[in-house]
């Protein structure tokens, strides 16, 4: 079974609580870490004492508040970028081959979403660090797998569902990405973002090829970094 040792960051959130629920149900052995619990996952210092796990799910995430202040731009790429990046740059080098980091980004990581630019850049960003790390980690045999959902049913769109209901649009539960994170944990490939939406499977999103340069010479060449 993999697998047997989990880590899930955002674990007392709506997706959190699905995931380590989801985990449980499987038998593996779950650590939760939570601002609520007192664990920030912006803190570099805090994530230095952090044992890794088999699957490692960086999964906490905040919207902006929207109030155009300082704070609020520093607090959400704390969380959302910072977050993300410091858990698996502090556990990487102690994680074996065959172990997983699942990283929860969006749908606003893929596409603009005007209600909230900074939470897009957040995510934008996301998709970009774990698909470079992807390939950072691939020869020591860790995969790094996204999953992008829309409008998920948590505390975090809590504001809104009743007009998004009221509207007929459709949310996602919970259960349903939990279920995609652990697919995307289990999943072979690496470097892959797993899309979510209602009524559908998780669908690998394919991004498209930038154009290489059209001079004589160099037709085609993609940059070899
Ligand atoms: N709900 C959605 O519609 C939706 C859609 C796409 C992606 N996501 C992403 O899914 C992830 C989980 O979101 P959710 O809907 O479960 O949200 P949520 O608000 O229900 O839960 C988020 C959890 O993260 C924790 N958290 C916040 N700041 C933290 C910090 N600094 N350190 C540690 N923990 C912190 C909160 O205490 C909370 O328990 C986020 O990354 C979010 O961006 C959510």
């Amino acid at each position: 079974m993999f697998p047997e040792t989990a880590l899930v960051t955002g674990a007392r959130g709506g997706i959190g609580r699905a995931l380590v629920a989801a985990l449980e149900a499987e038998g593996a052995e779950v650590r939760g870490l939570d601002l609520a619990d007192g664990f920030d996952v912006a803190d570099w210092d805090a994530w230095q004492d952090i044992e890794p796990a088999e699957a490692v799910f960086l999964n906490a995430g905040v919207l902006a508040a929207g109030d155009g202040s300082l704070a609020d731009y520093r607090r959400i790429l704390g969380v959302n970028v910072d977050g993300v990046v410091f858990g698996l740059q502090a556990l990487a080098p102690k994680m074996r081959s065959g172990s997983a980091f699942v990283v929860t980004a969006s749908l606003a990581g893929l596409i603009p979403m005007p209600s909230d630019p900074l939470y897009t850049l957040t995510k934008h960003a996301v998709v970009g660090y774990a698909r470079s790390q992807a390939e950072v980690l691939q020869p020591r045999g860790i995969r790094v797998n996204l999953v992008n959902p829309g409008i998920v049913r948590t505390p975090m769109t809590e504001p809104a569902q009743a007009e998004l209901d009221a509207a007929g649009f459709p949310l996602l539960e919970p259960e349903a990405i939990a279920q995609a994170m652990l697919a995307a944990a289990r999943s072979e490939e690496t470097g892959q973002a797993w899309v979510c939406q209602p009524g559908r499977e998780p669908l690998q999103f394919r991004f498209p090829n930038v154009p290489g340069p059209r001079v004589e010479g160099a037709e085609g060449m993609v940059p070899q970094l």
